[in-house]
This record gives structure tokens, sequence and C-alpha cells, in this order.
């Protein structure tokens, strides 16, 4: 058999209904789209918004959020069609398997590593440092060293360790610890995960709506105008060059608020879970699109129209929302402290489906020989992958206490946008291939749609840069070695 070798249809669809050995249906089409939305709403928009409206669009960031949100809407057309017609575990991976073959499927599980593994260590290392905002409330944090990474040195950007200057990291205990505590829950089951999810979907969902409607009413006219800033060049303070202003503006500030996005698709890695997945996975996947890109819009608007362009680059910060309220929404300091809070629980349920996501991707790879068995061996009470569990936590929380966050961010993103591509294509070539096969959800204008999608995409990949560019390179060059190493000798399409 040869490296192009695809996974008959028929197959893929039998290897999800092996009875008491697979894993079970309990989510509903409301459950899926609270997947989503615990997947996708998190460190993008209350951390990100600001920082693209600093250096790059000012207000006009809510256009940065449309265009982003169209980006994601194509690949999502074509999630919704592959996981109708697919509906197991697995992915962008399953799809790719079906459609172009193991080492093409073999690449992509590899890179999805990139997006759902060392994304959910970036969000649980931006948990860290909300952690200690909170903890700031009550005038105590966690000393620098152990919630920091090795290295990182103490520079006391924002005056909280101000006693510790110089001081190194050792390890982020935080954030390994909230990783931790999720893997548990994950372990313990699917259901039980998404009944917790269900209740953090709710307040951050409520937070967010809480603010733009409170905020409505301080926002200052002279703030949204103009709406698209002239043409400049803003340097911050670390000295990086932004174009700020105008069109590239507005499409620098969509690559970076790309981010907020990322997770909708981790609901079509549920879909052996599903009760009904032909009908609710497209629902799960463009709902939570929907959901999202509203309150995204609205939370943009609100915030530019809040506080100043210079809040944000000056003292806000990665704070910025807790920092607008704080100084133009008098008699609403509660509200900042409920936003700490709703940040805390948002970024965990972000981290839990970003694990859960993972290791169901590498439950089917493992179901094809491509990874050892212990990936698909399932817990004999919950019927969750639990060793994979386990050995996630190790990759995930070592990747979170000892490396920085900036350093795994955009690789999140740029593994995100590689998937994305793989998958407009995948479902394009397999309305070719086998137009015969049912779907019950189809992407109207599949060629047109596909096209959009890789361009869009692409687009965003090309102004990720060169380090990212290598850093991908690197990434999926090690994932070669380890399949012509083990994968291909094991796989089970040979037999
Ligand atoms: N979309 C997720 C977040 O913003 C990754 O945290």
């Amino acid at each position: 058999m040869g490296l192009f070798t695809k996974k008959p249809i028929t197959k893929l669809i039998l290897d999800s209904s092996e009875g008491e050995k697979s894993l079970k249906r309990t989510l509903s089409a409301a459950n899926l789209v609270a997947l989503g939305i615990g997947a996708i709403i998190g460190a993008g928009l209350f951390v990100r918004t600001a920082s693209a409206a600093a250096n790059h669009a000012g207000p006009s960031v809510t256009i940065s959020f449309i265009l982003a949100a169209v980006g994601c809407a194509f690949a999502g057309l074509c999630y919704a069609e592959f996981a109708s017609m697919i509906p197991i575990a697995g992915s962008a991976y399953t799809y790719s398997y079906a459609t172009m073959g193991e080492l093409v499927a073999w690449i992509i599980g590899w890179d999805l590593v990139l997006e759902y593994a060392v994304g959910a260590a970036t969000v649980g290392i931006a948990w860290s440092e909300y952690l200690n905002k909170l903890l700031e409330i009550f005038h105590i944090h966690v000393p620098y060293q152990w919630c920091h990474s090795p290295f990182e040195i103490c520079t006391d950007k924002d005056g909280m360790f101000a006693a510790q200057l110089g001081t190194h990291g050792i390890m982020n205990l935080p954030a390994l610890f909230i990783i931790f505590m999720l893997t548990i829950l994950l372990i313990k089951g699917t259901k039980e995960s998404a009944f917790v999810n269900g209740i953090i979907v709710i307040s951050k969902v409520a937070i967010v709506i809480l603010f733009i409607v409170l905020g409505w009413g301080f926002m200052v006219p002279a703030n949204h105008t103009p709406y698209i800033p002239a043409v400049t060049t803003y340097t911050d303070s670390y000295g990086i060059n932004y174009s700020f202003g105008g069109i590239w503006g507005i499409i620098g500030a969509a690559g970076t608020v790309f981010f907020a996005f990322i997770g909708f698709d981790a609901v079509s890695t549920a879909a052996q879970e599903a009760k009904n997945p032909k009908r609710d996975m497209p629902i799960g996947i463009l709902g939570s699109l929907v959901v999202c890109t509203i309150l995204y819009i609205l939370f943009a608007h609100v915030l530019t129209g809040v506080a100043t362009v210079d809040d944000f680059r000056n003292s806000g910060k990665e704070g910025s929302v807790v920092f607008a309220i704080q100084k133009y929404m008098t008699g609403y300091t509660w509200l900042a402290n409920m936003v700490t809070v709703a940040i805390l629980f948002g970024f965990s349920s972000v981290i839990l489906v970003m694990l859960m996501g993972q290791s169901r991707v590498f439950y089917s790879m493992s179901k094809d020989g491509l990874v050892p068995k212990l990936f698909s061996d399932l817990h004999p009470k919950f019927h969750t992958p639990y060793k994979s569990n386990w050995v996630f936590l190790i990759f995930v929380g070592g990747f979170a206490a000892f490396i920085p966050g900036d350093i795994v961010g955009d690789m999140t993103s740029i593994g995100t946008l590689f998937a994305f591509i793989l998958v407009c294509a995948g479902v394009w070539i397999l309305r070719r291939t086998n137009p015969e096969i049912p779907r019950q959800f189809k992407v109207p204008a599949v060629g047109l749609v596909a096209i959009l999608g890789i361009l869009v995409c692409g687009a965003m990949i090309a102004g990720l840069g060169w380090t990212n560019w290598t850093r991908l390179g690197v990434w999926l060059a090690i994932g070669l070695f380890v399949y012509f190493g083990y994968s291909r000798k094991h796989s089970k399409l040979k037999d």
C-alpha cells in the first residue's frame, strides 16, 4: 500500500460503530453549540481585541472580526459538510484520510497537535496571568518564579512583581495546575465535561453581553472618529513597527483576532459522541461561529468606544477590558472583577475543549495504527481515552510550565490555518471523486467556497511571517520522521 492510500468512507463509518468499545453518543445539538462557544470565546476576545486595535486598526477592528469570520466561515462550511458525511471522531485528520490519502492525513493529524495541544498550553499560560490579576484584588500573587517559564526574566512590566526584578522563572505552576484539573475532568467523561462546559459557557457569554449592554452608554463618539484611522506607522515598546490604519491595518488586525475564532472546528472532533451527527454537526459548527461573530463585533465596538487607542497601547495592554471598565465606567468595579473571573472560566473551557479535541484526533490515528494503541484504549468505566489524556497532560503541561506563552501562540494559529486549507481542498476533492455519498449538509458553490477559503487562510499564513513558517516546517519534518520510522509500518490499511 502506498503513501496515498485512501481509507474507504464505508470503512470509516464501520469503524465508528464498534458497539461496546466505541465512544458514547451523548451530545445534543445544543451541547455541540456550547462546546463550540466553549472553545471559541477566550484569550482571543478578551486579550487580542485591544492589542489588534492598539497595533493595527483602532475601532475598525470590528471590520477585522468580520474579515476573520468570513475566512473561518468558508472553512466552517467545509468542516460542516465533512462532519455530516463522515460522523466519526478525528476531525480534519479523518477527512483527509478519506480524500487525500495516508501521508496527507498523517501530516494533518500531526499538525493538529499544534492547534489543540499547543493551543491548550497557550491558553493555560494566559490563565496563569489572569489568576494573578484575580489574586491582586486580595493583594496577593504567586511568586514570579513559580508562574513563569525558565526562559523569562522579571522586568516588572505591570508592577505586580516589583520586589522580584531580575528574577528568573522556574516553572509555571498555575498553568500546570489548570491543565491537570481539566485532564481529570475529561477522563471522568464527555458528558460530565460537557455539563461543566455548559455552565462556563453560560457565565462567560453572560459577562460578554453584560459588558456590551452596560458599556453601550459609556461610549464616546470621539473614540470612534474616524472609524477607520488614517494610515500611519506605530512602534510599540519592544521597537516592533506596525502599519496602523487603513485597509492594511484592518487586514493585520484580522490576523491577530483570528486566534479568537480558533476552536469552532473542535466541534467536529466530537462527531462520534453526537446523538444525531448528520443533522447536529453543521448546527454545532456553524451555529457557534455565528453566535461568536455577533458577540465579537458588538464587544469590539463597545470596547473601542469606551476607551481610547492610547489606553490600549500604554495602560491597559493585555488587561485592557478590565482597565476600560475601571477608568471609564464609574461605579462598575464589580463588573471589572467579574470580567476577571469570567476570563478565568472562559480560558478553562477553551483548554478543556482543546484537550478533548487533541485526545480524539489521536484516538482516530491510533485506531488506524498510525500512533500506538494506548491512545485509543478506553477507560473501562468512563469510556474515555484516559491513557491518551495522561500522555497529553505531560506534553501540554510541559509546554505550559516551561515555555513562554508568546512562542506558542502564533504556532497555534499557523497550525490551524494549515488544517483549514487542507479541509477546504478535501471537501472539494471528495465532491469530485465520490459524488454518490449522501451528504446531509452540502456546501453551496463548493468550488468557489473552497478556493476562497484556501486564499483567505493562505493570506493569513503569509501574514504570520518567516519565524512561524520555519516553526511549522520543523514540526512537520519531525512528523515525517515519525511517520516513516513508525506509522507507515504499523498502518492498519496495509492489512
Ligand atoms: N479561540 C480561543 C481563544 O480565543 C482559542 O482563546
